[in-house]
C-alpha cells in the first residue's frame, strides 16, 4: 500500500466513486465536500447518486474506517500526501470550462499543504491547467499530475475497478508514478494487467478530452447514418453490426438514438472546439459533431410530428424516459429533455415517465415542465404518440396489449430500437423505429 493519506476534494459521482474505490483497495481516504448536510449524510453512509455498487463498497469502506467525510477542502487535504481534484468545471457559457472552483480550492489548499504532497487533477480541466496550478501553487515541494477520469455514470464503479487504462501525466516522472501505484493491482473487465500510461500533463489533459469528443463524434456519426438509412430502406442495427465486426472500428458505441447527451459528452466536445480555436487549430469534425447531434435530436421530433399527423399542438405525448441514459437518475443535458424541449415549444402535451423521476420535473435550465407519471402506462393513457426515449431494460419488457387499451390507435416512436416490431403490431399499434423500416 502507497503510504500517505488520499484526500478526495469534491463529492459528486467523479469523487465519491474514485474516494471509495480507492478505500475499497485498501487507502486511506478523507472526502472534503462544501456541503455540510451532504457529509453528514454520507458519513452516515448514504448515497446521495444513484450508481450501482456504489452502496456496499461505501458502507464496507466506512466500517472499516478507512473512509471519512469532512466539511470543506481544507480539513480533506491537511496532512494528505495525495490531494484529488474531482470539481465541477462546468460549461463557462462560451464553451471553455470554467476552472473558478478548480482554482479557488488550490488557492485555499495550497499553503497548507504537506512538503512532498501531490495535487491530482481528477476533474476534465483544458490543456495546461497543470501548468497553470503549478504556477498558482508557487511551491517546488508539491507535485502536480493529471489523472483523468474515465468513469461511466451507471457502471462507474466497474470502470474504476476494472478500467481499459490508467493515465497520469506530469513533469515529475516520480509523483506520475507515485499516483500510478495507486491504482496496483487493478485488472481490466477481460482480466489484464491494467495499461499504466504516463504522460506529459498536456497530453493526459488532451487524452480526456480527445476519448470524449472521439466517442461523441463516432455517436453523430452512427446516428446521421440513421437518418440516412431511413431513407434509403437499410437498417442501422444492421449496418452498425457490419462496421463493429471490423476490428479497427470496434462494436461499441454505435447504438443510434436520440442525440448523445449527459454532463460531459456535451461540455467536453464544446471545450475541445474552443481550446483549438483558442490555439488557432482548424477542428471542424468537433464543430460537426455538435451540429450532427443536434440534428438527431430534430430528427426523433420529426418522426413525432408525422405520427402525430403533422402538427404537434395540443397533442398528448408520452414520454418514456427521462434520463440522459439508462442507469441513472442524471437529468443534465439529456437527449429526452431536449426532445421534449422541441415538442413543447410546439406546444404538445407531455406527460413523462422514467424509473429514477418520482415527482414532476419543473421548468428548468431552459428544458420545459414535464408532469411525471407513477408508470409507463399511466404515462401512455390517451396519448396519440408515445415515445421511448430512454433505454431502460423494463421497456424491452413493457406490456404493449396494455399501452394499446390506455392508448388505442396511438404510434409508438421507439428512439432506441429497443421494442419487438410484431409485438407492436399484434397490438394494433403502429411502430414507428429509428433508422430503419417500421
Ligand atoms: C462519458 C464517457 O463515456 C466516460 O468515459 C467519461 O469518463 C465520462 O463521459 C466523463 O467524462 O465523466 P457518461 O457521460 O456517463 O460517460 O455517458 P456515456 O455512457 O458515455 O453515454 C453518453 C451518451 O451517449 C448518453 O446520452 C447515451 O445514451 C449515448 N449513447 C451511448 C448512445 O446514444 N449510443 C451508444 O451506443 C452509447
Amino acid at each position: 500500500m502507497a503510504e500517505g493519506r488520499i484526500a478526495v476534494i469534491g463529492t459528486g459521482y467523479v469523487g465519491l466513486t474514485s474516494g471509495t474505490c480507492l478505500a475499497h483497495l485498501g487507502h486511506e481516504v478523507v472526502c472534503g465536500d462544501v456541503d455540510p448536510d451532504k457529509v453528514e449524510r454520507m458519513s452516515r453512509g448514504e448515497v446521495p447518486i444513484f450508481e450501482d455498487g456504489l452502496q456496499e463498497l461505501m458502507t464496507e469502506g466506512i466500517e472499516s474506517g478507512r473512509l471519512t467525510f469532512v466539511h470543506g477542502a481544507e480539513k480533506a487535504a491537511e496532512g494528505a500526501k495525495y490531494i484529488f481534484l474531482c470539481l465541477p468545471t462546468p460549461d463557462g457559457g462560451d464553451g471553455r470550462a470554467d476552472l473558478r472552483i478548480v482554482h479557488q480550492v488550490v488557492a485555499e489548499i495550497g499553503p497548507l499543504l504537506d512538503p512532498g504532497a501531490v495535487l491530482v487533477t481528477k476533474s476534465t480541466v483544458p490543456v495546461g491547467t497543470a501548468k497553470q496550478i503549478t504556477a498558482t501553487l508557487a511551491r517546488d515541494d508539491v507535485a502536480v499530475v493529471s489523472n483523468p477520469e474515465f468513469l461511466q455514470e451507471g457502471t462507474a464503479v466497474k470502470n474504476f475497478m476494472n478500467p481499459d487504462r490508467v493515465v497520469v501525466g506530469s513533469d515529475d516522472r516520480a509523483a506520475a508514478e507515485a499516483v500510478a501505484k495507486l491504482y496496483d493491482g487493478l485488472t481490466t473487465s477481460s482480466g489484464k494487467p491494467v495499461t499504466m500510461l504516463i504522460t506529459s500533463a498536456e497530453s493526459s489533459e488532451l487524452i480526456k478530452y480527445a476519448s470524449n469528443a472521439f466517442l461523441a463524434m463516432k455517436l453523430s456519426f452512427i446516428n446521421s447514418i440513421a437518418g440516412l438509412a431511413e431513407v434509403v430502406g437499410a437498417d442501422v442495427h444492421e449496418i452498425a453490426g457490419g462496421m463493429g465486426l471490423d476490428d479497427r472500428i470496434g462494436p461499441k458505441f454505435l447504438r443510434a438514438g436520440p442525440g448523445w447527451g449527459g454532463s460531459c459528452f456535451p461540455k467536453d466536445t464544446k471545450a475541445l472546439a474552443a481550446i483549438a480555436l483558442d490555439y488557432s487549430v482548424p477542428f471542424p469534425l468537433l464543430d460537426a459533431t455538435t451540429i450532427a447531434n443536434e440534428q438527431a435530436q430534430e430528427r426523433v421530433t420529426d418522426r413525432i410530428r408525422e405520427a402525430a399527423g403533422g402538427d404537434l399542438a395540443g397533442v398528448p405525448i408520452a414520454l418514456w424516459g427521462l434520463t440522459f441514459k439508462a442507469g441513472t437518475d442524471d437529468l443534465r443535458d439529456s437527449p429526452a429533455l431536449e426532445v421534449a424541449l422541441r415538442l413543447d415549444t410546439e406546444r404538445a402535451q407531455l406527460r413523462g415517465y422514467d424509473p429514477t423521476v418520482k415527482a414532476d420535473l419543473p421548468p428548468k435550465n431552459g428544458y420545459p415542465a414535464v408532469p411525471v407519471a407513477a408508470d409507463p402506462y399511466a404515462a401512455a393513457e390517451g396519448a396519440r404518440v408515445v415515445v421511448l426515449l430512454t433505454e431502460w431494460p423494463e421497456f424491452a419488457d413493457i406490456d404493449i396489449a396494455r399501452v394499446a387499451q390506455v392508448a388505442p390507435g396511438a404510434v409508438i416512436v421507439d428512439a432506441r430500437n429497443l421494442l419487438d416490431a410484431q409485438q407492436v403490431l399484434d397490438a394494433g399499434l403502429r411502430l414507428v423505429p429509428l433508422g430503419r423500416k417500421g
